[in-house]
């Protein structure tokens, strides 16, 4: 399928982004990441100890940085680029568990692993240390091979935490600039997202459902970016041809996430979202049941939102006549009535998130020949 160089560039450094990711099996083998090198700080006021763990950690290719209290191990571990803390518990000037709960408090350092030095015997020190976000200990006398080992695992845990929010956001970035290209669609993903999130709130859906109908609508159409530019923007009567790469969306899509294993739960979405209850939609043909739950949310929110938005074939609609529009499709046997009853009852009152609609006077156009959306 044609597809422009700029377009072909962000997919390649994309997939060699997921690839790198993607594991053998169950999908995880630490050795296939770079190597565990980074930075580490070293908070210990014993010039003697700070000095003997920055050499065990040096001969091993780390970058130490030292610190003599909890403020500067504070100041290196927030305005520094640190893979990793080592910090002991009994320190002037904040002591271990503080500068843990500080630095797992803040957004910008939550993912930083903290490794605290504890003295052998002391328990409690260590059930302080839970509850300040230790991600680890380690006793006092450390032996190189122990520190060397932990450090290891925790940066390389840290390095494939960092690739994959990477990824992630490099999914959400190309999904986003696909759809800007063309201003009668510009926004639509961001909008089905907090629709779909809107209604499966009201479902009580379970974070994690959240989770999943946030991530698959914001990507929902993502296969679109290898559409020619003419084919997506073609105002109506799409050749046999055409519509054939227009439907290809939602199996390229799915085939683009799902190396990355935060999208696995999502993928149905993207690649169902064109599926109808009676099983004329595309490309499986399911119907029913068959059908996921927040597959079918996704599928009423993207409708709405694609009629209540001008695009290059139609006016907008009003959000009642998109709603009564639904409301025929149900009746056709496309999507689930209960969910869009819910749905329609999400919309009126100022507060609601469904509410925040383009502030046109939209034209009714009566007898609306949907194209693929
Ligand atoms: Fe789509």
């Amino acid at each position: 399928m044609p597809i422009s160089r700029g377009r072909e560039n962000r997919q390649y450094s994309l997939v060699s982004c997921v690839t790198r990711l993607r594991a053998p099996g169950a999908g995880g083998n630490l050795s296939d990441i770079e190597e565990a090198n980074g930075i580490i700080v070293v908070a210990d006021d014993d010039k003697v100890l700070q000095t003997l763990y920055a050499e065990m950690l040096r001969a091993e290719g780390y970058q130490v940085l030292l610190a003599a209290d909890g403020v500067e191990a504070i100041d290196l571990l927030t305005n520094e680029s640190v893979d990793l803390g080592l910090i002991d518990v009994m320190m002037p000037r904040h002591n271990g568990f503080d500068v843990c709960r500080i630095i797992k408090s803040r957004q910008k350092t939550l993912f930083t692993p903290i490794v605290l030095v504890t003295v052998l015997s002391s328990s409690q020190d260590r059930i302080n240390g839970i509850r300040a976000g230790a991600d680890d200990f380690i006793s006092k006398p450390i032996h190189s091979a122990e520190l060397v080992a932990r450090v290891k695992s925790l940066v390389k845990l840290r390095r494939l935490q960092n690739e994959l929010a990477h990824c992630e956001t490099g999914l959400f970035s190309l999904a986003l600039s696909s759809e800007a290209k063309d201003p009668y669609t510009e926004g639509h993903c961001e909008r089905v997202s907090r629709y779909a999130v809107a209604l499966g709130e009201q479902l009580k859906l379970s974070s994690d459902d959240l989770s999943t109908l946030k991530r698959g609508s914001m990507v929902h159409d993502i296969g679109k970016i290898t559409i020619p530019d003419h084919v997506l923007w073609k105002p109506s009567g799409l050749d046999e041809d055409e519509r054939r790469q227009m439907e290809a969306h939602p199996i390229i899509g799915e085939r683009f996430c799902a190396p990355l294993r935060s999208f696995k739960k999502s993928l149905p979405i993207i690649r169902w979202h064109h599926e109808r209850l009676n099983g004329e939609g595309y490309p499986d043909g399911i119907r029913g049941e068959e059908i996921p739950l927040l597959v079918r949310i996704v599928q009423i929110v993207e409708v709405y939102d694609s009629l209540t938005t001008t695009r290059v074939y139609r006016s907008a609609l009003t959000p009642n006549t998109a709603i009564a529009t639904l409301r025929d499709e149900v009746l056709k046997g496309w999507w689930d009535g209960a969910l869009t009853e819910i749905f329609a009852d999400l919309i009126p009152g100022e507060s609601s998130p469904i509410c925040a609609q383009p502030k046109k006077a939209w034209e009714i156009t009566p007898n609306v020949a949907r194209k693929v959306s």
